[in-house]
């Protein structure tokens, strides 16, 4: 397999919002990652990726963008970033940004030309339809709720949206689209940036004639997801793309790709294909969903779980490259979801970084994620912030379909604010994230989860999470080696091996708030394999394995 920077690569990802915050107004800002970057170094990942710093209303945090060339006031100026640039790269650190160009803002000053009439040059820059008998031009639901279509009086028509209204879909079509977008890239690659995380990038092409999609059950709204999701020109714009601007630099590209599958993966990724690098999928975020539907309290099935990233590692193996995540800013905290974040919280999220940096691909290691950050409680829809939240309560809630007491235990499972709560960096006022007031609740957590106390305590979560990226780059078949799962069926383990030639990897997971005895492979324990790294203190090798609560251990045999 070819050998790239970015498959060896870990990413870190900062929602800048909630990073840190140097001048007091409670928001994260770019001076605030600046003053951090020792830190990040420490850490030993390689990229950082921004979510959105662009110029915005934030009715979705940044994803709504109204100045693709200039920086969000709260966050500071394009003098502050390109000294973040510059000095991100003194510390060996390349910086990604998030490029969100499925949709602007309806504050971008293509829409407000566009909605000014039907004759104007930028009209064609969106999807405008017509209405149906004074309804919308299909049935398709939005993302964040309610119709995917606004009507706007102005000109009698209706605008596609497939996130809130102030979030009006670009229309790929139009070529003119698409050489802004690729000037826009060009502009801040020139300034020297290293790379792109590009959002809900399979969704930019739409299926022409936007027929309703199938009813949803209790709802008013229909299916969209087979009418803009991988849509009939996606892969073409993306070549396109790559031929205009991404060929001409080395970066790194990542693609948020919901509804992919693996086939569909390959064609994004594969590395004869000139498209990305790499996409992120959802399937294996979906292992606690009820039939597709995120508001539920289904705990994860470790089975299924197995299944889906197994299904993805050898799918991808030797064709196209994978991205590895537990969580971002749109997904509750890991150690919440998938371990245990009471009794067993520092051990079970140090077994889910086990877990997932010895996987193929490339890791992303989300803010807070390397200090065990819990999901927060909310105790009313009040308190939280996120659009997505606030807006399935008031639909989900008003239209009866969930008691408000239930979607609350929901939101507080699976809402996106649970990630979005500021950084924990000492136990002082608001966890040393502000000397303000913070735009959304510290985590009471703080006091014991933070940064400082972790940095003191040679057995914290961040100091394990230094050596598990440190094994990503001292042993190369944690980057190519492939991957084999053992025990499939077993509902509390999660093991697998790398092979590359003659060398293995064993990596053992226990999922588990119990001991576990598993039997492992022979020859690891006949060549007496060598202990990488464990979540306990170091035991001999033995035919079975006496597994403690969510222990994690990974066995090393030389070719
Ligand atoms: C995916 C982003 O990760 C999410 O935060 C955002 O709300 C939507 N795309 C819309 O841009």
């Amino acid at each position: 397999m070819d050998k790239k920077w970015w498959k060896e690569s870990v990413v870190y990802q900062i929602y800048p919002r909630s990073f840190c915050d140097s001048n007091g107004d409670g928001i994260g800002d770019l001076r605030g990652i600046i003053s951090k970057l020792d830190y990040l170094e420490s850490l030993g990942v390689d990229v950082l990726w921004l979510c959105p710093i662009y110029k915005s209303p934030n009715d979705d945090n940044g994803y709504d963008i109204s100045d693709y060339r200039d920086i969000m006031d709260e966050f500071g100026t394009l003098a502050d970033f390109d000294e973040l640039l510059e000095k991100a790269h003194e510390h060996h650190l390349k910086i990604m940004l998030d490029l969100v160009v499925n949709h602007t803002s309806d504050e971008h000053k293509w829409f407000i030309e566009s909605r000014s009439s039907k004759d104007n040059p930028y009209r064609d820059y969106y999807i405008w339809q017509e209405g149906k008998n004074g309804n919308p031009p299909n049935n398709w639901d939005s993302n964040f709720s309610g119709s995917a279509w606004k009507y706007d009086s102005r000109t009698d028509m209706y605008y596609l949206h497939l996130f809130s209204e102030k979030q009006p879909d670009l229309n790929w079509r139009n070529t003119k689209v698409r050489a802004e977008v690729y000037d826009l890239m060009k502009w801040w690659l020139d300034k020297g940036i290293d790379g792109f995380r590009m959002d809900v990038i399979n969704m930019i092409s739409k299926v022409e004639g936007y027929p309703d999609g199938e009813p949803i059950p209790g709802s008013k709204y229909g299916n969209r997801l087979p009418y803009v999701m991988n849509g009939p020109h996606v892969h073409e714009y993306l070549q396109e793309m790559n031929r205009e601007v991404l060929s001409k630099y080395d970066v790194i590209t990542v693609g948020e790709a919901p509804c992919t599958s693996v086939e569909d993966a390959i064609k994004y990724t594969g590395f004869d294909r000139q498209e990305l690098n790499m996409v992120f999928t959802f399937e294996h975020m979906d292992v606690d969903s009820d039939n597709g539907l995120k508001w539920t309290d289904k705990k994860p099935d470790l089975v299924e779980l197995k299944r889906v990233f197994s299904k993805w590692q050898t799918g991808l193996n030797g064709v196209g490259w994978n991205s590895l995540y537990l969580n971002n800013h749109d997904q509750p905290r890991m150690v919440s979801r998938f371990g245990d974040d009471g009794k067993y919280w520092k051990e079970s999220a140090k077994m889910l970084a086990v877990c997932l940096h010895m996987m193929q691909g490339t890791p992303y290691v989300y803010q807070g994620e390397e200090i065990g950050m819990k999901n927060m409680v909310f105790h009313n829809i009040e308190e939280c912030n996120d659009i997505e939240a606030i807006n399935a309560y008031k639909e989900y809630t008003s239209d009866g379909r969930i008691a408000p007491e239930d979607m609350m235990r929901y939101i507080n499972r699976k809402g996106r604010d649970n990630a979005r709560t500021p950084m924990q960096w000492n136990a002082e006022k608001n966890a040393g994230f502000t000397t303000g007031t913070p735009w959304l609740k510290t985590n009471p957590c703080y006091t014991e989860v933070n940064v400082a106390a972790q940095e003191e305590d040679p057995d914290s979560i961040l100091n394990f999470y230094r050596k598990v990226i440190r094994l990503r780059k001292d042993y190369p078949i944690v980057v190519y080696g492939s991957y084999e799962l053992l025990y499939p069926e077993h509902d509390k383990i999660y093991a697998y091996e790398r092979i590359l030639g003659q060398e293995k990897l064993l990596i053992v997971c226990n999922f588990a708030g119990e001991a576990m005895d598993l039997e492992i492979p022979a020859e690891f324990v006949e060549k007496s394999a060598k202990l990488l790294i464990s979540n306990y203190p170091e035991t001999k090798i033995t035919d079975t394995l006496h597994l403690q609560p969510y222990e994690a251990r990974v066995y090393h045999i030389e070719g």
